[in-house]
């Protein structure tokens, strides 16, 4: 991905932006911003946590992965809301995604595409030669967000996911020049 804008990151930013004007004048003036989690953010990380997963994880869990050393988060922000957060784990190169989620009521406006964009930007800054992830078969939205930014599907485990018995959707998405 280098150091150039992602392809296509402009037209979804101006997306984004006109989305933002028309349904929240708050937003007015902001683009979603990215910086790492900090414990500070937990309450508010939490609550999306909560609204976008069946199994939340607990404040401890959330602690250890702030401290994890292999494992990055990144907050996503308009104007001074966290609106959405994301995490890798970076493990012999390759970077695992372990939650990408976005505020559910700001869903579908492009802000899950660019804080992927910015996941992955920081698995590659980390210096990853690939990122890699599986999402459950019937969650075409994150499908689609993870296809826009490059991710091809190369298998799906069956019956990977218990409680709903659906599949996992394995993507992989490789270091331009690896
Ligand atoms: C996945 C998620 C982060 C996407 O965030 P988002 O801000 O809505 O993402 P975007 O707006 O950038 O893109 C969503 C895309 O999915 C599409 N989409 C939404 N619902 C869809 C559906 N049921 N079927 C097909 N496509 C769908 C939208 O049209 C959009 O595509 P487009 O940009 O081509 O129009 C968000 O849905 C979420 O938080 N989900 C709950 C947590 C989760 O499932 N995380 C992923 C697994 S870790």
């Amino acid at each position: 991905m280098g150091k150039t804008a992602p392809e296509g990151i402009e037209e979804k930013t101006a997306e984004v932006q006109q989305n933002a004007d028309a349904h929240n004048n708050r937003f007015e003036s902001d683009l979603p911003a990215f910086r790492s989690c900090e414990e500070r953010d937990l309450p508010r990380v939490m609550e999306l946590d909560r609204e976008a997963f069946f199994d939340p994880w607990s404040r401890e869990t959330w602690l250890r992965e702030l401290q994890n050393p292999i494992a990055f988060w990144l907050v996503e922000e308009v104007g001074r809301a966290v609106v959405g957060y994301a995490g890798i784990w970076t493990v012999a190169g390759e970077a695992q995604v372990m939650r990408v989620a976005v505020q559910k009521s700001l869903r579908n406006r492009g802000l899950g595409y660019l804080l992927t964009q910015a996941l992955v930007q920081k698995a590659w800054d980390e210096g990853m030669d690939a990122v890699t992830l599986e999402v459950r078969e019937r969650n075409l939205a994150a499908q689609k967000v993870y296809e826009r930014c490059g991710f091809t599907t190369s298998g799906i485990r069956p019956h990977y996911y218990a409680d709903t018995d659906e599949g996992a959707v394995i993507m992989w998405l490789y270091r331009a020049g690896t």
